[in-house]
């Protein structure tokens, strides 16, 4: 492995930066203390200029490399999530109920340390903007940072992003050109009938057996009407109805949840659950209310920044660890909004644990230490093949 020397050397630095983190988790749009930690490192390191208080707690350091060149934002992550954890590390969460069990610590650990070393070496060319976004874990931080001008205060021509990655081994890498993480909708539906006695069906309406059918009618929406060659999931995860044996309630109430790669795709689908919902409640003698809300859309992608980072991370790790055309995930990622605006590529950065159930999101889950440099090297060498600094002829 090639990680640049400079980052090996903060390994232990780092390390405790990250458990440091990690003991102290915030949530969604409350991440004060993660943030002033950030931006007291970030001038520290003698970064540019450091602005706070982007969307709540998002954090932008500005860093200008040798002359003129490319402008350039990197991102990183910094909430935790609401899950007691239960790993038992000397570096556990002190804060109940709360816990980095997605790495976000890591990530933003990462950035850190490739921040030091580019404020340092000046390794580059034109300006860097270091992003610490809030409230990825479904409070869509990156959009909220979009909102506040994100784009207009620090104009830059591309974004990158990174995630651990536990189902690939530490030292290898993941991308692929074109969605590499669903889009996340969700869905609210209500059946009003006529409640009545349970041995006397035949004086109401029955929404329990309407949402029965319901169930069954929407998973006919992918397999009968998307694609098979397209991806994608209808879940119902809740249905609540009734409070008695012997009552047929006057009301069913189904949520869910909906993931797509097109945005075709998604339409269609925001359209047929409406049709499918209205069509069996009615042949049920129900009526329906359908709320659909969108989430975060597709991370999509763009080819020629794939590439680039393919070729960075075998630089690194070497090509044949690099899986440049790693299958996509359905899950979703709100760093979505920024590649909807500007071109670049969010990869999976290979810790493993996978395997032994370690995965996000598990109460299990702590981000491997073992990558903090790799990860951080990553960024440094993605920044100078982007925007080398003019050679020294040209100073
Ligand atoms: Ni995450």
């Amino acid at each position: 492995m090639r990680i640049v020397e400079e980052i090996g050397r903060m390994q232990e630095e780092m390390t405790a930066w990250r458990r440091h983190l990690h003991a102290h988790p915030e949530l969604a749009y409350e991440e004060v203390e993660t943030a002033r930690f950030v931006a007291e490192k970030l001038r520290s390191f003698g970064v540019d200029e450091v602005h706070e208080g982007i969307a709540k707690t998002g954090v932008v350091g500005v860093l200008r490399g040798r002359g003129p060149g490319p402008s350039i934002g990197l991102r990183a992550d910094m909430d935790a999530l609401p899950i007691e954890e239960r790993t038992n590390k000397p570096w556990s969460s002190k804060v109940p109920g709360k816990m980095h069990a997605c790495g976000h610590d890591g990530h933003t650990t990462m950035l850190l340390g490739a921040a030091r070393h580019l404020a340092r070496s000046r390794s580059f060319s034109g300006t860097l903007y270091l992003i610490f976004q809030p409230a990825e874990e479904g409070f869509a931080g990156a959009r909220a940072m979009i909102e506040e001008g994100l784009f207009e205060r620090f104009p830059m021509e591309r974004v990158f992003g990174l995630h651990n990655w536990p189902d690939l081994p530490a030292g290898e890498f993941g991308m692929r050109v074109g969605p590499a993480m669903a889009a996340a909708d969700r869905f609210t539906i209500l059946l009003e009938g006529l409640g009545c006695h349970g041995a006397m069906p035949h004086q109401g309406r029955d929404p329990i057996v309407a949402a029965a059918a319901l169930v069954q009618g929407l998973q006919s929406i992918v397999s009968r009407e998307v694609d098979p060659i397209d991806n994608a999931v209808i879940s119902v995860t809740r249905i609540a109805a009734g409070d008695a044996y012997n009552v047929v309630p006057d009301r069913a109430e189904l949520w869910g949840t909906v993931r797509t790669y097109k945005p075709e795709t998604r339409d269609a689908i925001e359209r047929r659950l409406r049709e499918v919902t209205d069509g069996i409640a009615a042949a049920y003698r129900t009526t329906a209310s359908v709320r659909y809300e969108r989430g975060y859309p597709a991370t999509v992608n763009s080819a020629e920044e794939v590439s680039l980072s393919a070729a960075v991370a075998a630089e690194l790790v070497g090509p044949s660890k690099v899986h440049s055309d790693h299958p996509p995930c359905m899950g979703a990622e709100d760093f979505a909004f920024m590649l909807e605006r500007k071109p670049g590529s969010y990869v999976w950065m290979g810790q493993g644990g996978g395997a032994e159930g370690r995965v996000c999101h598990s109460p299990f889950y702590d981000f491997n230490d073992e990558v903090l440099a790799l990860g951080a090297s990553y960024w440094v060498r993605l920044v100078e093949h982007l925007a080398p600094p003019p050679s020294a002829g040209q100073r």
